[in-house]
């Protein structure tokens, strides 16, 4: 799966523009301020429909300017074709286009163009709030799961009515057990859904970061929410006080998370920036893999913020290296193109771009 054509009009300071990046490794250079984020920010836009800057569109859009439009032509396996388009005006709502309909979710574009982020903000997913793990987790369960979409607006939809009743003071037993069991059905199915995938991508997972790093005893382990022991309805009845009294239900997938650590320690208290950094790359990269081999023949495309920042010469090395066996579309920005030669095999399809002042030029 790549990206053929990328139209976007209206984004940050970039000047319109039409690219044919190539399929595998696209390299964007430029100095500080010049756009190459920005370019970054427009495929997430036509991915996601969001940016990973600023919760809302508005700010994406160029000073002056009424709207913006990221474009792309998307070729998956030999044969099918998608175009897809987001555009998000001042006054409006974003809008989606996919093969010429107009679609009602983002999900939409995440099917068919699964994407994967590795910038600064990457650290988040050691260092940061059990969330981030979670969006991490189900971004890969979301690819390989049909089901999973449906069963997690299930759960969430039976949380937000649990938790509305505990805020109400005097439950009303029978309708509390109505949720509850929802909430249990849900919870459990996607319990057993993130434990499965887990399970695959750990291997994955070691098997990435033994070829980036020579690290011992890095271990990735799950944390389903609620106790290993009990069932989530035995949880939910023997909290339910507590729950009241805090007016939000505390156990259960909501709650889940992936925990990193190394000799009995909190990796993030012990790993350097750099190692932090590699032990992140490889926990997307991982998914990437997983998503090739179980998901519907699909891969995704990566997207890699300042690949140089942190990285000694060898493991730069070491994780172009590894992007490039991938045999996946990734666009990765740098300050200075030199860092980044001679990180490739002949071989490689290499697409490079220059941006100056929000002017995008194809150099090689
Ligand atoms: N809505 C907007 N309209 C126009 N310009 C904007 C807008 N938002 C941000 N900018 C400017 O766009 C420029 C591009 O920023 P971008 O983050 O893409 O640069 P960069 O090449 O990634 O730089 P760095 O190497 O520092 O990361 C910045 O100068 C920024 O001030
Ligand atoms: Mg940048």
């Amino acid at each position: 799966m790549a990206l053929t054509r990328i139209d976007v009009t209206g984004v940050r300071n970039l000047q319109p523009v039409t690219l044919h990046p190539s399929p595998r490794i696209n390299i964007i250079s430029g100095a500080n301020g010049s756009g190459k984020t920005s370019l970054l920010e427009a495929i997430h836009i036509l991915g996601l429909a969001r940016s990973f800057r600023s919760t809302r569109l508005q700010p994406v859009i160029q000073y002056e300017k009424q709207s913006c439009t990221v474009y792309g032509e998307l070729q998956s396996g030999s044969s099918a074709k998608h175009s897809l388009g987001v555009t998000r005006d001042r006054e409006a709502d974003y809008q989606i286009r996919i093969d010429g309909r107009t679609a009602n979710a983002a999900s939409e574009l995440a099917t068919i163009l699964p994407l994967q982020l590795i910038n600064p903000d990457s650290f988040r997913l050691l260092e940061g709030a059990p969330k981030q793990r979670r969006q991490f987790l189900d971004w890969g369960v979301f690819h390989v799961e049909h089901q999973f979409l449906a069963t997690w607006q299930r759960l969430q939809k039976a949380l937000k009515q649990r938790n509305s009743l505990l805020r109400r003071g005097r439950i009303d037993r029978s309708v509390l057990a109505v949720w509850d069991s929802e909430l249990v059905a849900a919870g459990e199915r996607i319990d057993a859904f993130r434990q499965h995938y887990i399970s695959r991508l750990k291997p994955v997972f070691e098997a990435t970061l033994g070829s980036l790093l020579d690290l011992e005893g890095l271990s990735l382990s799950y944390n389903r929410g609620w106790d290993k022991d009990r069932t989530l309805q035995a949880v939910l009845e023997s909290q339910l006080d507590r729950d009241v009294q805090i007016g939000h239900t505390q156990a259960g997938p909501q709650r889940a998370d992936l925990r990193l650590r190394i000799r009995g320690l909190n990796a993030v208290e012990v790993l350097s920036r750099g190692q932090q950094k590699l032990v992140v790359s490889a926990m997307k990269i991982a998914q990437g893999v997983l998503l090739k081999d179980l998901g519907r023949g699909s891969s995704c495309l990566y997207l890699v913020d300042d690949l140089p920042s942190e990285l000694d010469k060898k493991h730069r090395e070491a994780l172009c290296q590894l992007l490039s066996s991938l045999e996946c579309q990734i666009f990765i920005t740098c300050v200075e193109a030199s860092q980044l030669h001679g990180s490739w095999d002949g071989d490689t399809p290499l697409a490079m771009f220059h941006v100056e002042h929000g002017h995008i030029m194809q150099t090689e």
